[in-house]
């Protein structure tokens, strides 16, 4: 992880939830891959000093430009120069040669898989997107065509929950902090219900997306407890396979 620093370009309003944000950046930042984020604190013309860094997940990556979406709780101006400590996380383990890939997210912006989606998409491999709860409040004109939308339902159950496990090559699950070990609990046992045999290491993961305080994994604050030792999610995640993962 390395210090640089960020200029905020333009400001753009998507919904009522969401603000995106291109940043001007260090060429080095062109190497983020999906899961990986910026560790951000604004430095300038700004009266919001937070102590801690947030964590910003860019939706589209370019030779010196990221773009990142964020919820619009802090208004961001054009010409505000951001210290970002990057990357925070590992890169989102991707199954190789995955041609059918299920994602699903409930009651949370589907932020930290955009870029994924995207990348998926380029690559021509299928994408089904199962948005439930507030997640259902993205909008979704922003989102590739060829990605297909499926609405969820509260109890993280969704039209043809069968066939769209069945036909996955790889499952990634997005869930807020209050929910996370419950409902991916839930999702492994369904998992394991529909399919028959031993669930591959790496078919589901989920995603521990929750408020960092180090980032760099010192603090111990974002322990995740697995089978055959704790994980942390600055520095392990986002993404962790939930056949390692201590339900109970
Ligand atoms: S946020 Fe400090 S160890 Fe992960």
């Amino acid at each position: 992880m390395r210090e640089t620093q960020a200029i905020i370009e333009r400001v753009r309003r998507i919904s009522p939830d969401l603000q995106q944000i291109d940043l001007s950046t260090d060429a080095s930042l062109s190497q983020l891959q999906p899961g990986q984020s910026l560790f951000a604190h604004v430095l300038e013309n700004t009266q919001y000093t937070p102590y801690l860094r947030e964590q910003w997940y860019p939706i589209a990556v370019g030779a010196a430009r990221v773009v990142v979406e964020l919820p619009p709780r802090q208004r961001y101006h054009p010409g505000q120069v951001v210290s970002v400590l990057t990357p925070v996380g590992r890169p989102l383990p991707m199954r190789t040669g995955a041609r059918h890939v299920l994602l699903i997210v409930h009651d949370t912006p589907p932020t930290p898989l955009i870029l994924l989606a995207h990348q998926l998409i380029a690559a021509e491999v299928a994408v089904t997107l199962v948005l439930s709860g507030n997640a259902l409040r993205y909008p979704l004109e922003l989102l590739p065509p060829q990605i297909e939308i499926i609405h969820g339902d509260t109890g993280w159950a969704w039209p043809e929950q069968v066939q769209t496990l069945g036909w996955a090559d790889q499952v990634i699950a997005l869930a807020p902090p209050y929910a996370q070990f419950e409902t991916y609990g839930a999702l492994y046992e369904t998992i394991g219900q529909l399919r028959a045999g031993a669930i591959p290491d790496g078919f589901a993961l989920g995603l521990f997306d929750q408020p960092l305080a180090c980032g760099t994994g010192a603090c111990q604050a974002c322990q995740v407890a697995c089978h055959g030792g704790d994980m942390l999610a600055c520095v392990d995640g986002p993404a962790i396979d939930l056949k390692r993962v201590r339900f109970r």
